[in-house]
């Protein structure tokens, strides 16, 4: 076959189609391989998959990691000395031009599995001086954040977590651009794919993409 390879829905979560394009880091942030979040992060990464980036989905539930426990090895050395599969998801984020990021929300906030994610990006803040860090992240990333919730009004209600996000990834991590959006409404019982956030989402990813 050739041309660009299709996005397969049923296929290994790592796909790569050999361009050189950007790096996509796509991390799915629920319990549920198959589930609102992931039917979203899906419809990004293909988004990401068709103009020719080589783009990566994984799910957080698959990986064994602890939470950060403040044993400081990352601001006495320059890394994460916790021996575990954020290892990896580090080298994939350093590698990464991109970081797509979904989390639903769960009792008010973002998965536990998410937050954990989050608080280990703790190891990559090297200290300076003033008491202030500088991300140990190569300088010019973008990343994209979705969350979903149950609530109608929840991009209200939940407005503070893309505020805090923004923090994560910009002020913290050193992105240079970030998106973020909550697509609300969304239960088991909802096609996330039909919720009007949600087509906001990917026309948002589209142009996100195609901007250099
Ligand atoms: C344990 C749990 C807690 C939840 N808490 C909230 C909540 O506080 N606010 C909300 O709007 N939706 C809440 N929801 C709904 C989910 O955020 C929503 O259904 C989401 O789309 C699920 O995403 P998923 O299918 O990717 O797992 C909760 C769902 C579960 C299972």
């Amino acid at each position: 076959m050739t041309g660009n390879p299709r996005w397969d829905d049923k296929g290994p979560h790592i796909m790569r189609n050999g361009g050189e394009r950007s790096k996509v880091l796509a991390i799915n942030g629920s319990p549920r391989k198959n589930g609102n979040t992931a039917t979203l992060l899906g419809e990004i990464c293909k988004i990401a998959w068709n103009r020719g980036d080589k783009v990566e989905l994984i799910n957080l539930i698959d990986l064994d990691f602890s939470d950060c426990m403040e044993c400081m090895g990352c601001k006495k050395g320059t890394e994460c000395v916790t021996v575990d599969d954020m290892q990896g998801i580090y080298k994939k984020m350093q590698e990464a031009d991109v970081i797509v990021l979904g989390s639903p929300i769960f009792m008010d906030a973002e998965t536990g599995l998410t937050k954990n994610l989050i608080d280990r990006t703790y190891a990559l803040l090297s200290p300076r001086k003033d008491g202030t860090f500088d991300t140990r992240l190569r300088k010019g990333k973008k990343a994209f954040v979705v969350f979903t919730c149950g609530m109608n009004d929840g991009e209200v209600i939940y407005h503070r977590l893309t505020t805090r996000y923004f923090d994560t990834f910009v002020t913290m991590l050193g992105c240079k651009d970030f998106r973020s959006f909550i697509v609300p409404g969304t239960s088991t019982k909802v096609n996330v794919l039909e919720r009007p956030a949600a087509k906001t989402v990917l026309e948002e990813a589209s142009r996100f993409f195609g901007a250099e």
